[in-house]
C-alpha cells in the first residue's frame, strides 16, 4: 500500500463533529461585533513580507523565527499572515477607508506561525479580530474590552481574567527601555540565555520570560510608571475608571508587554487558568503609530484578536450550549413509485419552511436501515414516504426522540405541520440555539 500523506504538523482538520462549536463561535462573534457597528473586511492570507517586518517589528519572535516566508515565482518575498492587524491597516490605507472616516472593522480566518506546537498552540490557528480607527480616547479601548466581555457572556464562557497595562508613547517607552537595559545589564549574570540575547535588541521582551529562575529579578525590574507622561497616565486612569463603571473586573499586569511592536498605551489580555501554558484567549491594545508607520496619515487605532482554538477548547471544557447545525428532519423513502416524487417534495418543503435543514436519504436501503441513519443524523423528525403514502398523497411524521406520536398529514399541509412540530419556523444555524 502506498504511504499515506498526513496533515502538516501543527495544522488541524476540523471535523464535522466539532462544527457546532465553530459555528456557534462564528455566529455569536459576527452578531456581537455587529451590535457595536463593526463591519467585516476580508483580507488575503498572504502579504508582502515587508509589511509584517514593518508592522509587527523586525526584532520580534514572530518575524525573526515564526513566519512562513517564501519567494513566489516572480521573485517577490511573501509571507503567510501571522496576524490580522497589519493586513487590515494596509487595506484601510490602500482603499482610502481612513479618509474622513473612522471605520470599525472585523475579520476572521487562519493565521500562520512556525511555533512549537502544543496544546493551544498551533502553526495554523484562527482568529477573530476587530480594529477601530481614528479615535484617540480611551472610550474605544473600554468599549472593545466590553465587546470581548459580551462575547464571552453570550457564549456562556466563564472564569476569564482581564489583565491590562499601559505601554505609554514611543518616547516614554524608550526611556523605560533604557532603564530596563541598565537594570538588566547590572544583573547580566542572572539572565538566562534567551534574555541575554534580548538585552541589546529588545530588553522589554525580557519581561515576557516565563523562566521561574528569573521571577525574582523580573519582579524588581523598573516599571514604566516613572516614565509615563501626563496624557498617557490620564488615558490609563480613564481606562480603569471606564472598566469599573461597566463592572468589568481587571488586574494590572505591569509585565504585560505583548509580542508585537506596534502597541502604544493600552494593552490587554483575557487569560484562563483552564488551558495550561497557552493561557491568553484574547489579546490586543492600542497602536496609534502604525497607520503612519505604514505610509498612511497619522491615525490612532485600537483592536484585539481572539484565539479561536483556545476559545473552542474552553467552550468544550465548560460545555456551553451550542447552535444546532445538523439536519432537523430526515426524509426516508422507498417503493416503486414514491422515490421519484421525493426531490420535488423535498424542495417544496424547504421552500415552505425557511431555513429548514432537511436531509433526504440517499442510496436506498430498507425502512429499518434508513431509520438507523435518521437516528444517527440527530434529526428531530423522520418523514416516511412509501408507495402507500404516495398513492394517498400523505406523509408519515415520526418524532425521533422523546415523546410524540407518529402522525399522518396531507402533503398540502406538510410544511405547516413540520414548522409547528419544530416549534415555530426553524431559522438558519446562525440565529437559533438548540
Ligand atoms: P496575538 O496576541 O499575537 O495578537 O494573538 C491574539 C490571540 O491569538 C492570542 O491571544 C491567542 O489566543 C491566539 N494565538 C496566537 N498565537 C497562537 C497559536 N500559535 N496557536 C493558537 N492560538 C494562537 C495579535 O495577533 C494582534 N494582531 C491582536 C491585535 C489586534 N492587536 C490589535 N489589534
Amino acid at each position: 500500500m502506498a504511504n499515506r500523506i498526513q496533515a502538516i504538523r501543527g495544522m488541524n482538520d476540523v471535523l464535522p463533529a466539532e462544527d457546532p462549536l465553530w459555528t456557534t463561535l462564528a455566529c455569536t462573534a459576527a452578531q456581537v461585533f455587529g451590535m457595536y457597528g463593526y463591519q467585516r473586511i476580508r483580507l488575503p492570507i498572504m502579504e508582502r513580507t515587508g509589511l509584517f517586518e514593518r508592522a509587527v517589528g523586525e526584532v520580534t519572535d514572530i518575524v525573526e523565527k515564526e513566519m512562513y516566508t517564501f519567494e513566489d515565482r516572480g521573485g517577490d518575498s511573501l509571507s503567510l499572515r501571522p496576524e490580522g492587524t497589519a493586513g487590515t491597516v494596509r487595506a484601510a490605507i490602500e482603499h482610502g477607508l481612513l479618509h474622513n472616516s473612522t471605520p470599525r472593522l472585523w475579520y476572521s480566518g487562519p493565521m500562520f506561525r512556525y511555533e512549537r506546537p502544543q496544546k493551544g498552540r498551533y502553526r495554523q490557528f484562527h482568529q477573530f479580530g476587530i480594529e477601530a480607527f481614528g479615535q484617540t480616547g480611551p472610550d474605544v479601548d473600554i468599549e472593545q474590552i466590553a465587546i470581548a466581555a459580551r462575547l464571552f457572556r453570550e457564549l456562556g464562557i466563564t472564569g476569564l481574567t482581564l489583565q491590562i497595562n499601559t505601554l505609554g508613547t514611543p518616547a516614554e517607552r524608550a526611556a523605560w527601555r533604557e532603564a530596563l537595559h541598565a537594570y538588566f545589564s547590572a544583573h547580566f549574570e542572572a539572565l538566562d540565555e534567551d534574555s541575554r540575547q534580548r538585552l541589546e535588541r529588545n530588553p522589554l521582551r525580557i519581561l515576557d520570560s516565563k523562566n521561574p529562575a528569573m521571577a525574582g529579578l523580573l519582579a524588581e525590574a523598573p516599571t514604566l510608571r516613572n516614565h509615563l507622561g501626563e496624557e498617557s497616565a490620564a488615558h490609563f486612569s480613564q481606562l480603569r475608571a471606564g472598566l469599573e463603571a461597566l463592572e468589568i473586573p481587571y488586574e494590572i499586569n505591569t509585565r504585560l508587554v505583548r509580542g508585537l511592536d506596534y502597541y502604544t498605551r493600552t494593552v490587554f489580555e483575557w487569560i484562563t487558568a483552564d488551558l495550561g501554558a497557552q493561557d491568553a484567549v484574547c489579546s490586543g491594545g492600542r497602536y496609534d503609530g502604525l497607520v503612519a508607520q505604514l505610509g498612511g496619515r497619522d491615525t490612532p487605532a485600537t483592536g484585539f484578536a481572539l484565539g479561536v482554538e483556545r476559545l473552542i477548547a474552553l467552550m468544550q471544557a465548560q460545555q456551553v450550549p451550542l447552535l444546532a447545525v445538523g439536519p432537523q428532519v430526515y426524509l426516508i423513502h422507498a417503493g416503486d413509485h414514491a422515490p421519484q416524487q421525493v426531490p420535488a417534495l423535498a424542495e417544496a418543503l424547504r421552500d415552505g419552511v425557511p431555513g429548514l435543514r432537511l436531509q433526504v436519504n440517499a442510496g436506498g436501503g430498507s425502512f429499518k436501515a434508513q431509520f438507523k441513519r435518521a437516528d444517527r443524523s440527530g434529526a428531530a423528525l423522520a418523514l416516511v414516504f412509501g408507495d402507500d403514502e404516495a398513492a394517498a398523497g400523505v406523509m408519515q411524521i415520526k418524532p425521533m426522540a422523546g415523546q410524540g406520536k407518529q402522525e399522518q398529514v396531507e402533503l398540502t399541509r406538510l410544511s405547516q405541520r413540520v414548522a409547528a412540530l419544530l416549534d415555530g419556523a426553524p431559522a438558519g444555524a446562525c440565529t437559533q440555539h438548540g
